[in-house]
């Protein structure tokens, strides 16, 4: 493999879980990333980890993804900084966990806005310098939930993330003869504070399902985001990886 040395990256979500292992990972390949999150001060100290243990450039700003305008100036920052975008990991997301009775119009649109409207706006932004590259990787984090409607996943959630495997397929379409690859990744149960948000009781259903007998660590995450966001993975786009441990077999 040519690597990912050098790249430059965003990793929306990126002070804590699956976010910070994606950065990680990436910055260990020698790729240089900018993070956004809502938690500022975990932001801050994940960017510190990042710089201290692998010496990456590493820029880190609050944004609220839901906001277009926010998304437009951290995009135009982290291009100034690093020159030009070449990965962009849309991870952020929110699982407010509850029956349709309990959700409100308010509720659904924040979720929508999070899940799937800031992959839209980030997209939005990096490509226009993608495509005058002739390069780049865009991965969305979606959920088995998207597939399968999840075990215990709230309504919102799931409709959310199957949105996501839609905007994958079709943007990969728009923009692919330009070098430019969209992927979607699909995880199973991964141990985050959002799969700590579920009764244990229903993750160790999900060990129960899997057949490695586990849930999933960010670690799993990064490598498959490393792997789609590779020059050799010049031939796949609008795929969904399953990164699951095999609960979901389609
Ligand atoms: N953990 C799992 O089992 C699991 C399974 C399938 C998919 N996912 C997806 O993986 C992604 C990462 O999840 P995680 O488990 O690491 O969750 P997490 O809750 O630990 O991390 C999500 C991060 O996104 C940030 N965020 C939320 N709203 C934001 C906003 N408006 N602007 C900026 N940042 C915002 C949060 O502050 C948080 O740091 C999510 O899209 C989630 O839906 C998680």
């Amino acid at each position: 493999m040519e690597g990912l040395n050098g790249m430059c990256a965003i990793i929306t979500g990126s002070a804590q879980g699956m976010g910070k292992g994606i950065a990680l990972g990436l910055a260990r390949r020698g790729v240089n990333v900018a993070l956004c999150d809502l938690k500022w001060a975990e932001l801050q100290e994940t960017g510190d980890q990042i710089k201290t243990e692998t010496g990456v450039h590493v820029l880190c700003r609050k944004v609220d993804i839901s906001k277009q305008e926010e998304v437009e100036n951290f995009v135009k920052e982290a291009e100034t900084e690093f020159g030009r975008i070449d990965i962009l990991v849309n991870n952020a997301g929110i699982h407010p966990l509850k029956p349709i009775e309990q959700i409100s119009s308010e509720e659904w649109d924040l979720v929508f806005a999070v899940n799937v409207k800031s992959d839209f706006f980030f997209a939005k932004a990096v490509l226009p310098g993608m495509r005058k590259r002739k390069f780049g990787r865009i991965i969305c984090i979606s959920s088995e939930a998207g597939k399968n409607g999840g075990t215990v996943a709230a309504l919102h959630y799931a409709a959310s993330k199957g949105a996501v495997l839609g905007f994958v397929r079709n943007l990969a379409q728009q923009v692919g003869a330009d070098g430019i690859t969209v992927n979607a990744i699909a995880p199973g149960r991964i141990m985050t504070a959002m799969s700590g948000a579920v009764s244990p009781k229903e993750n160790r259903k999900f060990i129960d399902m899997s057949i490695t007998k586990s849930l999933g660590k960010p670690e799993d995450i990064a490598y498959a985001v490393c792997y789609l966001a590779s020059r050799e993975a010049s031939f796949v786009t609008a795929e969904t990886m399953a990164v699951n441990g095999g609960t979901l077999r389609d």
